[in-house]
């Protein structure tokens, strides 16, 4: 602005001055109705509607995918953009530095403008973020991976049951035996008498383990009392008990099913195109898979999970075959 423009601005602003209002009290004023108005609001929100909480943590749930609210969700996507050893950059020093930023403004920034028009440097990086923080948000929520609670039981009954007996032996086993006869010193109703399974309807047992019987020392696991089990798990253990009324055989998992499991020539076959024979990696695309004494959970994870053009192992390798290939590359 030249020198006439900043005169009739100073004049401008002189004038305005006068017939305003001082900022203390008046419009301090103001804003604490305001906020007193949100904080009854938010308040109000607390009580009567209150927050969705998930599940108790459940430390046997290695499927588990913490996520952070949906505020929080364009900067968690944004992270996945970084690699792993730039991280502490993108999560601290860059929104360090866009925030002294934002505090700094009115010392760089002292355009007399105030109409967004009229600020187009301003305008368009803050339109570039927004933009960017809502498309951030969408992206992670379409590619959000589903939750153990809706992750499918199975469909067919043989499913429902080795689902069941899978839950069963993580929730339940330690009080109630591996299959259901009881421990000695903590239950002594047997889960899988006749007694019990031509007494109990399926709705009985569910509502049981839903709700507990916690008088007796039967916790609750339903997700609705705190739990960690949905409807549907809960169905699928209900499944397994029942099995074993019927007498249908289910198969006990073998511990040597993972010892036959060759973690060498799994590589070979499916990993060696991309990461090189010896896992040396391949260009700069390809990462030598140098890292894994160190790098074990990172390595479990991506191999799980996958990341950009690495393809995701989950459902075609358990967790214990993924230690496998990372304890054998470690010993490369
Ligand atoms: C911390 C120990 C503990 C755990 C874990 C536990 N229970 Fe129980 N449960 C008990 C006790 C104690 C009883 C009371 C009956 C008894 O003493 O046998 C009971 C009772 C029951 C009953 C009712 C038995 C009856 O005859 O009325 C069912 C059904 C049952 N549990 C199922 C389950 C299932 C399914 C799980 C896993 C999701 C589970 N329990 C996990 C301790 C446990
Ligand atoms: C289609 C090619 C491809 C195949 C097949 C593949 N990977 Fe990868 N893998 C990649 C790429 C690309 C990356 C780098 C991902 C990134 O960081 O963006 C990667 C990353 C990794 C990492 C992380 C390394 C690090 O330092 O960040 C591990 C561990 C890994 N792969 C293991 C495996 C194993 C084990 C197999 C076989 C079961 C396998 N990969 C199969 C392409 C592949």
């Amino acid at each position: 602005m030249n020198q006439q423009e900043k005169k009739e601005y100073m004049k401008k602003y002189k004038m305005l001055k006068e017939q305003g209002v001082p900022f203390f009290p008046d419009i301090v004023f103001n804003d604490a109705v305001v906020w007193l108005a949100v904080f009854l609001l938010l308040s109000a929100l607390a009580v009567f509607v209150g927050v969705h909480m998930e599940g108790k943590a459940n430390p046997n749930d290695t499927t588990y995918v913490p996520r952070p609210e949906w505020y929080f969700l364009f900067l968690y996507q944004y992270l996945k953009y970084w690699p792993g050893f730039l991280e502490p950059i993108a999560a601290t020093v860059i929104p360090g530095i866009a925030i002294l930023l934002l505090l700094f403004l009115p010392f760089y920034d002292t355009n007399p403008m105030r109409h967004p028009l009229n600020r187009p440097v301003a305008t368009t990086i803050m339109t570039i973020v927004v933009i960017a923080m809502v498309a951030l948000t969408y992206i992670s929520e379409v590619t959000k991976p589903p939750t153990t609670a809706k992750a499918a039981v199975g469909q067919t009954e043989a499913e429902m049951i080795k689902t069941g007996q899978k839950l069963f032996t993580e929730n339940c086993a330690s009080c109630h035996g591996p299959d259901g006869k009881g421990v000695k010193g903590i239950t002594h109703l047997p889960l899988n008498s006749d007694d019990f399974l031509n007494t109990r309807t399926d709705d009985v047992i569910h509502n049981i383990i839903a709700s507990g019987q916690t008088s007796v020392g039967m916790q609750a696991f339903g997700a609705g009392n705190g739990g960690n089990l949905s409807d549907q798990q809960i169905d699928a253990i209900v499944a397994y008990i029942r099995s074993w009324q019927k007498g249908v055989a289910v198969a006990t998992p073998t511990p040597q099913a993972a010892a036959k499991f060759d973690p060498a020539k799994y590589y070979k076959n499916n990993c060696a195109v991309c990461h090189g024979p010896n896992a040396e990696g391949k260009g700069t695309a390809f990462p030598a898979l140098n890292k894994a004494a160190s790098e074990h959970d990172m390595y479990h994870d991506v191999i799980l999970n996958g990341k950009n053009a690495m393809p995701k192992y989950k459902g075609k390798l358990t967790d214990q075959q993924i230690d496998q290939i990372i304890n054998w590359l470690a010993t490369k």
